[in-house]
């Protein structure tokens, strides 16, 4: 399964830290690419730092509008599952969702433009009270993939984690440049 995601926006008082984790969330729980409309172009160079260390060659893309891209992932045939507190539950949407083979996942910053309920294949409720575009993705991530982007290889690490019960096990490669 192929799984992209949109963040729309970013709120007025700059809230880097939630946008990193966004991407973060998004790179280390399966997903390939993030699109991003108004953001710090310092986000790009600390993903670029993450995928030097810690592998893999997820990407980052900055988009001027996000209805464009939407529309032209539809296009691909991917399914657009926007995440809102007011869509559907997803315990009942997770089954159909596993069946997908392309994902763009929509989180907003704040309130999102009305048009994206009726673009969106899937409107998504992580539950159905306010909380974070980061926790939102995070369980929708994993009750899609159940558990198995954990398996996931990032390929050309210089740094790999041993899981360990106790204390910290580190390869260190210096083979990336
Ligand atoms: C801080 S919230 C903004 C909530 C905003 N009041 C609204 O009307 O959507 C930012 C984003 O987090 C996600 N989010 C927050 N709570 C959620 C929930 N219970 N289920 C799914 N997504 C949620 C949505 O993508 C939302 O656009």
């Amino acid at each position: 399964m192929i799984i992209e995601v949109v963040r729309i926006g970013q709120r007025v008082v700059r809230d880097d830290r939630v946008t990193t984790h966004v991407a973060l969330v998004s790179r280390s729980f399966g997903a390939e690419k993030i699109y991003m409309t108004e953001v710090n172009p310092e986000i790009k160079e600390t993903l670029d730092k993450i995928n030097k260390t810690w592998g893999g060659n997820f990407e980052i893309e900055f988009i001027e509008k996000w209805k464009s891209i939407v529309k032209k992932k539809k296009e691909e045939n991917f399914k657009i599952v926007h995440l809102t507190m007011y869509g559907e539950k997803i315990n009942d949407a997770q089954k159909e969702l596993q069946n997908e083979e392309k994902l763009l996942i929509v989180v907003g910053a704040e309130k999102v433009p009305r048009d994206i309920y009726e673009l969106a294949d899937y409107n998504v409720g992580v539950g159905s009270q306010p909380h974070s575009e980061i926790s939102a993705l995070a369980v929708l991530l994993d009750r899609i993939q159940t558990g198995k982007q954990f398996e996931k290889a990032f390929p050309n690490a210089k740094r790999k984690i041993v899981p360990t019960k106790n204390g910290k096990n580190v390869e260190v490669s210096e083979t990336r440049d």
